[in-house]
């Protein structure tokens, strides 16, 4: 039989999969990712073997997620369409890479995902699956296999002889990882209705959080965030850390209706409290220590990079040469922010920085004022010179 290389969820779709897959001749090596979703991995790994998979490789990305993806967007200052902070689109291309690497390994025949045909996913997949590995069969069984219910899959699988435990399904579908959770269909798909308070798992009710605000410093070395409240994190606690900080506080939320890459929009709830606080720390640093040319450069490129990021071009040239100026950028991006956190807000109340190109000398309106306003009158002459009738 030939050897597969599956992106195993442990949902009913990919347990399907494997049946499936073996009815055509393949068997299955069942490849889950640790991503930090808090699954319960030890049950997914039985459901995979239930399900038929010939072998399982387990591998904790989490670090790798924050370290080497969440954070270079961040650096990036990548929001898709200025709201959604990319959790689930920077996770495929590590899932999809590490793939990859498994079956060259196992000299398998061919890459298979969960997929829809309707979603970004699957391009954010086959792009890294194409780049990497371009002679490599990929098969996608959820965009053409004849299963039009969760029922049908389930009569499928008992006809196999296979149980497995599904959980009732859940009107929405979610995805989740360390840096942030996604949250679509169902009700939501209604793009009037205010999502149900159910939905949400990692953010507090803001009419419910505490009646006290809670202050938060974060402090960054060339962009990259060391501290909370002066205690140093590794970049994993760090970012769980500020999930429950913020998340306590209803801070994270986002709604949103999304241009797909596929063409069509969606709706869609994020949570993502950590990365909200992050993103907005370091935006708030870099207002102290860029000069003006290089910030609103900077924001042209962001939007790019996310755009790029969630259109599954996360392994191209101008994604590294944009990594490469945004170092660049944050060669001074080093300095503490102080934040606000209070019922579903968050805003930022102070920053300082040791490489603040801020002058006080220059803007002040009190006593000492060294802005000598005498250059001011040819100045402004100048700057309408060419407007003047
Ligand atoms: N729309 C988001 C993206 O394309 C999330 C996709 C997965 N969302 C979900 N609820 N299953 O990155």
């Amino acid at each position: 039989m030939k050897k597969v290389v599956l992106a195993y969820s442990g949902g009913l779709d990919t347990s399907c999969i494997i049946p499936w897959l073996k009815d055509k001749g393949y068997e299955t090596i069942a490849f889950i990712a640790d991503l930090g979703q808090g699954d319960d991995f030890k049950a997914i790994e039985k459901r995979a073997l239930q399900s038929g998979a010939a072998q399982i490789v387990r591998l904790n990305l989490e670090k790798e997620l924050i370290e080497d993806y969440a954070f270079k967007a961040l650096k990036a200052g990548a929001a898709y369409e200025n709201k959604y902070y990319l959790a689930c689109a920077l996770s495929r291309p590590l899932i999809a890479r590490h793939q990859v690497e498994i079956a060259k390994k196992e000299k398998a025949a061919a890459l298979v995902h969960g997929c829809t045909g309707k979603g970004n996913d699957q391009v954010r997949f086959e792009t890294v699956y194409l780049t990497m590995a371009p002679k490599m069969e990929i098969i996608a069984p959820v965009r053409v296999w004849e299963f039009k219910t969760r029922d049908q899959e389930i009569d499928y699988l008992q006809s196999k002889g296979i149980t497995i435990h599904v959980t009732k399904k859940s009107p929405y579908s979610i995805d989740n990882n360390i840096y942030g959770r996604a949250i679509e269909c169902g009700v939501l798909e209604d793009p009037w209705c205010e999502p149900p308070e159910e939905i949400y798992a990692l953010t507090t009710d803001p009419a419910k959080a505490p009646d006290k605000p809670t202050y938060v410093e974060i402090t960054f070395e060339k962009g990259l965030p060391k501290k909370v409240d002066g205690k140093t994190y590794t970049p994993v606690n760090l970012v769980k850390h500020l999930n429950q900080v913020a998340g306590r506080n209803g801070v994270g939320r986002v709604d949103m209706v999304e241009n797909r890459l596929v063409g069509i929009k969606s709706r869609e709830i994020y949570e993502n409290p950590a990365g909200e606080v992050l993103h907005m720390a370091l935006r708030e640093l870099e207002t102290l220590v860029l000069d003006r040319d290089s910030m609103r450069f900077k924001q042209i490129l962001s939007q790019k990079y996310a755009e790029l990021t969630y259109n599954g071009l996360w392994f191209t040239p101008l994604k590294e040469q944009m990594d490469a100026f945004f170092n660049k950028v944050h060669e001074h991006s080093t300095g503490t922010v102080r934040l606000k956190l209070f019922k579903g807000g968050c805003r930022v109340v102070g920053r300082q920085s040791k490489y603040s190109r801020y002058r006080e000398k220059m803007a002040t309106y009190g006593e000492g004022d060294q802005f000598d306003q005498s250059l001011a009158e040819g100045f402004n002459h100048l700057w309408a010179m060419p407007f003047m009738k």
